[in-house]
């Protein structure tokens, strides 16, 4: 017997069910691949079981829900429109075709060139019903970095810049520690959890030598990725950077924000946090490439001019870059602004 996919919609709670297979996907690190969460629901509504993608190379969700069980009267709720190629695991469409699971229900269109409604087509053409676009923002919410590089091509940036308030980044003699105090420096902590790589140029590895590793207690998710861009300079050799397998852009000029942040994707790594000194922080800005800024503002004065946030000249004030400010949170004595840019 065939269901049309409306009076499934009737039958069963597809919000609840969406969010339930969105937060499947907690605690999964997939990149380059989707964030995926699939729950099977039973005629009656209730949840038979869930299945998330834990890591590229990994079963994808869809059949982890199936789990080699034949179903009869039941609909699958996935986030992600179901592949329909053959990668480093079968077919998602025809696992679902040969478990006889007849409703499908779709957050979102996959944005990759390979499924982009093919997955949707497979399904339909072998009599499964399928209804698509249901909490598209909150699924794509949940993975922000793969739809942007599925529909872009690049890495998604946020730039992350540590200033007194007014506007210097580092001391004249290169000193910055610490401009903001330990609730910020936290939570650029979890800024870090949350990208694939964070990424600095070679005048912070000189002078500071970081790390930039996840220190937070109880954290037990992959350390994000290093990336040094470096420029004409040689790296010092002791650097720590160098002891924890970092992907280093090197150039006899400098070497091209738009060709990195279409690199880094073939490296698994489609978001990235750029913890910029000024010169990078510049290039990034000049390149049109920071999608989200997040500016930890100290609760100090500098009283004078060493680093600034961003290198140049400000010559005139049509020179200044309008962003939207997003979001503004206190952090004991430091406020942490989240903003977009926008144009000159
Ligand atoms: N407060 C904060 O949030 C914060 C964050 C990071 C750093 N800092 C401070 O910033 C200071 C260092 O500033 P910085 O400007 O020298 O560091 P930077 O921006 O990290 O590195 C600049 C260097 O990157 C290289 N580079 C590679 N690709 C480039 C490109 N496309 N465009 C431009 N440069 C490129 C160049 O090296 P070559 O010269 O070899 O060509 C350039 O000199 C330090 O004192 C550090 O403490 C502060």
């Amino acid at each position: 017997m065939r269901h049309a996919v409306d009076n499934v919609l009737d039958r069963i709670d597809v919000d609840d069910a969406m969010r339930r297979a969105i937060a499947a996907t907690a605690g999964t690190y997939p990149h380059p691949n989707p964030r995926v969460g699939a729950v099977i629901l039973d005629a009656s509504g209730n949840v038979v079981s869930i299945g998330a993608h834990a890591r590229k190379g990994e079963p994808h969700a869809e059949p982890l829900a199936i789990g080699g069980d034949t179903y009869h009267d039941h609909t699958m709720v996935v986030t992600l429109e179901p592949c329909n190629h053959v990668g480093s695991t079968p077919p998602c469409t025809e696992a679902i075709i040969a478990a006889g699971i007849r409703n499908v229900i779709v957050g979102v269109t996959d944005p990759d060139a390979r499924v982009s409604g093919r997955g949707i087509d497979r399904l339909k053409e072998a009599g499964v019903s399928v209804s698509v676009g249901h909490l598209a923002d909150e699924v794509e919410a949940n993975d922000p970095s793969y739809f942007h590089h599925r529909r872009t091509g690049r890495a998604l940036v946020t730039l992350k810049v540590a200033s007194t308030l007014d506007g210097q980044t580092a001391a004249a003699d290169g000193t910055s520690r610490w401009i903001t105090g330990e609730e910020a420096r936290e939570d650029v902590h979890r800024l870090r959890a949350a990208h694939d790589a964070v990424l600095v140029g070679s005048g912070t590895v000189i002078a500071d030598d970081p790390e930039l590793t996840v220190r937070l207690d109880g954290y037990r998710g992959p350390q994000p990725r290093p990336v040094v861009l470096a420029g004409r300079r040689e790296l010092p050799k002791e650097a720590r950077i160098l002891e924890r397998d970092p992907i280093v852009y090197h150039s006899s000029s400098v070497p091209d924000v738009e060709d990195v942040l279409t690199d880094l994707p073939r490296h698994g790594v489609l978001s990235v946090l750029v913890e910029a000194g000024p010169t990078i922080a510049r290039a990034f800005v000049d390149a049109k490439a920071v999608d989200r800024l997040v500016w930890y503002v100290g609760g100090k004065l500098a009283g004078g001019t060493g680093y600034p946030a961003v290198a140049g000249v400000f010559d005139t004030i049509g020179s200044a870059i309008r962003i939207s400010i997003e979001d503004v949170e206190r952090l004991g004595n430091d406020l942490r602004i989240t903003a977009t840019v926008g144009e000159r």
